[in-house]
């Protein structure tokens, strides 16, 4: 038996769906502690093979605002935390743009495990880490998620489409239908500065966007 299984056995947790060993499967999402071990301990991509350790995310549980990456890079990698490299430090920034803090919201990546080389994620890869970000989704219960970049843009929107084409919008997420805006990555903009303004103007929408379906729900 392999050690995830020996895991699922020992807290009891049942299985919906196994699809075969290693897999990753679906866990109650009421289990936070749980999914977090699941996600410690899962072997059921490659890059378990290559990875210092998993990174399941940061951030306050109850957040209203939920921000989506890609996956780790070497810093994330060694430290265990998503966002905490330079791109991490240009996050921080853009949140202090809309008066937030990493603190207030929630982030995590479309990947646990960094890609050898950060190169892009294997479709494989992305199908089974997703099941894990969804249990994410389902617990936090974001008001809006952002998705910051083209993979996770791509990945959560099920497209192609040019990220260019994709901001500026309100698209929903998922079975819950969570209102979803992407923007630039932060790594990108490091890279083409110039493009800042337009992950500003990105930012103020998310912001305004947030501060709409938080007062039509307590209406
Ligand atoms: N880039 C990402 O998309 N996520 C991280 O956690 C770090 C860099």
């Amino acid at each position: 038996m392999d050690r995830l299984s020996d895991y699922y056995q020992a807290l009891n947790i049942e299985l919906w769906q196994q699809k075969q060993m290693g897999n990753v499967s679906e866990l109650p999402t009421n289990d936070w502690a749980a999914l977090k071990q699941c996600v410690a301990s899962c072997t059921a991509c490659d890059l378990y093979q290559t990875r210092t350790q998993t990174v399941f995310g940061v951030g306050n549980e109850q957040a209203h605002l939920m921000i989506v990456g890609e996956a780790p890079g070497f810093n994330e990698d060694k430290q265990g935390e998503p966002f905490v490299g330079r791109a991490g430090q240009l996050l921080n920034e853009m949140l202090k743009a809309i008066h937030s803090t990493r603190e207030q919201v929630y982030i995590a990546n479309i990947l646990k495990c960094r890609p050898p080389n950060n190169r892009d994620p294997l479709a494989n890869e992305v199908q089974q880490c997703l099941n894990y970000l969804n249990q994410q989704i389902q617990h936090i219960k974001p008001t809006l998620l952002l998705a910051v970049g083209r993979i996770a843009a791509h990945n959560l929107l099920n497209t192609k489409s040019s990220l260019e084409s994709l901001r500026q919008k309100i698209h929903y997420y998922g079975n819950e239908q969570t209102p979803l805006i992407v923007t630039y990555h932060p790594a990108y903009l490091l890279r083409n500065p110039i493009d800042k303004k337009k992950a500003y103007i990105d930012l103020l929408f998310a912001q305004r966007t947030l501060h709409n379906l938080l007062a039509a729900k307590s209406a």
